[in-house]
């Protein structure tokens, strides 16, 4: 059976209320919908570890900073719901965008400094727009916990910072990248890649790993940072954004994986702009 799917604030909050009052917890997968494996994953953790399990479903204008990406977004609601049928979840929370953003809304969540890097740098204004809807999904949810991708690490670490510095209380529980069994990280923006574009982005994983080998063997990144761009051109990416290793916990720039890092890339393969970070 397809989980009922609520539009409205007022009718989220009447049965989370009942929730509450019964003493359940509740569990919250945000996403922007286009559901596949990975998302899936978040929603198998939080029916683990809640009695109640939300999936929210917005695309959210805010975090788009090129208008033709926001167009260009997948929306598949209908599949959606029936991607999520076997899973249990109780609700599907698809709001109509004056729930979220209503007449007048005037207020901005900024998280300063982890927004400073790598997407916040290429995609300007995007961290405030999902710090901004999260805050309001968790919020509006009443959930005790929420579940998001490492696929998004530094989304994890920005939404995890915003909880704590508003007092909001949720538990932000970060999950592993699904992926293809070619390497590639699962994204609903896979499905804008042609069948030769698809081959070339299942290299930068392969890549990333290569990297991440010759850091564990004690070379250090400044030598392996343009090896890397190197090979994704190499590889058929057209264009690389960044490639950088970084603390995992306060995503300081690294040159030794001395302490748990990540190694993040950001680059374009067939017209369509693909991130993914791996531990080191
Ligand atoms: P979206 O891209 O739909 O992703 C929703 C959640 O799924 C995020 O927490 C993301 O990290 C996770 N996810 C995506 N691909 C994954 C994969 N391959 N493995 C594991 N998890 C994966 O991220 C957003 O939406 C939005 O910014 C949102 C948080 C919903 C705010 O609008």
């Amino acid at each position: 059976m397809t989980a009922p799917i609520l539009r409205r604030l007022s009718e989220l909050r009447a049965l989370t209320t009942k929730w509450r009052r019964n003493g359940e917890t509740i569990g919250v997968v945000p996403t922007m919908g286009a559901l596949h494996q990975g998302h899936l994953s978040l929603v198998e953790a939080a029916k683990a570890g809640t009695d109640r399990v939300i999936v929210t479903i917005f695309v959210n204008p805010k975090q788009f900073n090129n208008p033709e990406d926001l167009a260009k977004y997948p929306r598949t609601e209908h599949e959606d719901a029936q991607k999520l049928a076997p899973y249990g979840v109780d609700v599907i929370y698809v709001p109509e965008p004056e729930q979220i953003y209503p007449q007048g809304f005037a207020t901005n969540v900024s998280v300063t400094g982890l927004t400073d890097v790598m997407e916040g740098e290429f995609r300007p204004g995007h961290f405030d727009g999902v710090a901004t809807v999260v805050a309001k999904l968790f919020l509006q949810t009443q959930a005790d916990r929420a579940y998001f991708g490492e696929k998004d690490y530094q989304q994890l670490m920005i939404v995890r910072r915003m909880a704590r510095d508003l007092d909001i209380p949720i538990e932000v529980i970060g999950c592993p990248t699904v992926r293809e069994p070619s390497g590639l990280a699962m994204s609903s923006r896979n499905l804008r890649l042609s069948p030769d574009g698809l081959a070339i982005a299942a290299n930068k994983h392969r890549i990333m790993q290569g990297i991440a080998q010759s850091l564990k063997a004690g070379t250090t990144f400044d030598t392996l940072a343009a090896k890397a761009e190197t090979d994704l051109l190499a590889a058929g990416f057209t264009q690389v954004e960044y490639v950088q290793l970084r603390c995992a916990e306060t995503l300081e720039p690294l040159i030794h994986a001395s302490r748990p890092a990540r190694l993040f890339a950001a680059a374009w393969a067939d017209g369509v702009r693909l991130i993914d970070n791996i531990p080191v």
